[in-house]
This record gives structure tokens, sequence and C-alpha cells, in this order.
């Protein structure tokens, strides 16, 4: 069976003092009311924020990514930070081309295979973004889009390098709009991801691969998301900023 996974994307919010007392909050409920068999939990603040973070919550149930990470391991490129620099503070994982990059900072599928790559030589877990938008979903095209996002962000990934990869659907125009994708549009597009990376890499890794789905997940939604076939838990902006909130969602994914 697949574990499910709980990732809380906090995009550009919260300063460090407020990064830390969010971290500390969600540590304290986590370990209080957290079971074993509940989801892997993964929160991912801002960059400025990791270090301190990762320090937070070492030796418990929380573990700490990162929102981006640029595909060199070090080099004249102001602005950016590489995966080895990640893992030496300790940090696990990495949401890699968000639909956030990929709109206001011009990420491609094509640098996303390189920084998947990158991360999985540092053994960082990938939580690699995918998703159409509303034109494309309207003009009915999102399959063909999901495809090509899936070939070309996976170029070049082995499969043993899959077992450090984690797809996430997030519609994007269900992000931060409150429009949630109905459970069966999103177990849909979940199953035919699983489908291509079955295509892809064969049986035995698309039945393990994690798919998270993303898109105004609330506490009031994630039970009934969660419980698809091909859901295997969710990545979670605006509600990830409040304790409570998220620990629900976390619960919901069972
Ligand atoms: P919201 O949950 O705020 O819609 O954001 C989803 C998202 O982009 C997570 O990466």
């Amino acid at each position: 069976m697949r574990r499910k996974l709980v990732a809380g994307n906090w995009k550009m919010h919260k300063n460090l003092t407020e990064s830390q007392a969010l971290i500390t909050e969600i540590r304290g409920i986590v370990r209080d009311e957290f079971r074993k068999s509940q989801a892997e939990i993964v929160v991912c603040p801002t960059a400025l924020a990791l270090a301190s973070a990762a320090k937070l919550v070492e030796g418990t149930d929380v573990q700490i990514g990162a929102q981006n990470i640029h595909e060199a391991i070090e080099g004249a490129f102001t602005g950016e930070w590489s995966a080895q620099m990640l893992s030496s503070i300790s940090v696990t994982h990495a949401i890699i081309g968000h639909s956030e990059r990929r709109q206001y900072f011009n990420e491609t599928s094509k640098q996303c295979s390189l920084k998947i790559k990158s991360a999985v030589s540092e053994g960082i877990t990938s939580l690699y973004c995918v998703g159409e938008t509303l034109e494309e979903r309207e003009s009915e095209k999102h399959f063909e889009v999901i495809e090509d996002q899936l070939n070309e962000g996976l170029e070049g990934i082995t499969a043993d390098e899959m077992s450090n990869v984690v797809i996430a659907y997030e519609p994007v125009w269900a992000i931060g709009t409150g429009k949630t994708a109905s459970s069966d549009q999103a177990q849909e597009v979940h199953a035919f991801i699983r489908a291509q990376v079955e295509k892809k890499y064969g049986k035995a890794i698309s039945d393990t691969i994690r798919i998270l789905y993303g898109g105004s997940v609330k506490p009031g939604n994630a039970g009934e998301l969660f419980s698809q076939a091909d859901i295997d838990g969710g990545l979670i902006g605006g509600a990830s900023l409040k304790a409570r909130d998220f620990f629900e969602i976390i619960q919901a994914a069972v």
C-alpha cells in the first residue's frame, strides 16, 4: 500500500520569526496527536526559514521541503541554491515545477527534469508538479498538456530514481481560487498520470508512486479527495498556513 503524503507549500508567506512559530505549533500538534500510521508530513517554508525549520523538526515526524532548487551543484547563479546545499541542512524534499514557477519564472518541464535529477542525486525527494490552465481544460487539452509535462519533466529519470519522485497534480484553475477539482475530475487525471507512469516505467513503479492532489484543499474537502483510488495525499497552499487546518488535512489522509 502507498503511504499517503501531505505537504504544505507556504509559498512566499511568513518571516523567520513567524515561520519558527508555525513550525513549533505544527510540531507540537504532531507530537501530541499524530499516529505513525497516518500520512507522511512535509512542510515547505520559504528558503530563508529552511535551515531553522529543519533544526526545529529534528527527531519528529515532520520533514522539511524546499519550494525550488537550481539544477547545478554550485556556480555563478545569483539568487539560487542547490540540492547539495539543501541536503547539508537536512532538507529532505523539494517542490519542482510548481505552476507559479512556470508562470512567473518561465520554468520549463525540460529544466524540471534537470532539477529532479539533481535532487535525486542528493537523496532529496522531488514533488514534481503538473497541471493544466483553465483555458487548456476548457479546450479539452488537459490530458495532452499533462502528458507532455510528464514526458519532458521525467526525461532521463531512471526507474531506480523514481523511488525519490512524487507527482503532484495541481490544476492551475484550482490554485488559490477556492475552486477545487471535483473528486471525480481529480481521480480521472490521477488515473491518467498513473497510466503514463506505467507506460514509461512499468507496473511495479506505477503501483508505488505517490500522486498528490493540490488546489484549494481544505479540511472540509480533503477526506473525499484522499479517498479516491489514485489520490495519495495533497499539496496544500493556503490551508497549510494554519496549524490546526493543516493537521486536520493530515488526519483526513489515513
Ligand atoms: P491552495 O491550496 O492555496 O489552492 O494552493 C495550492 C498550491 O499551489 C500548493 O502548491
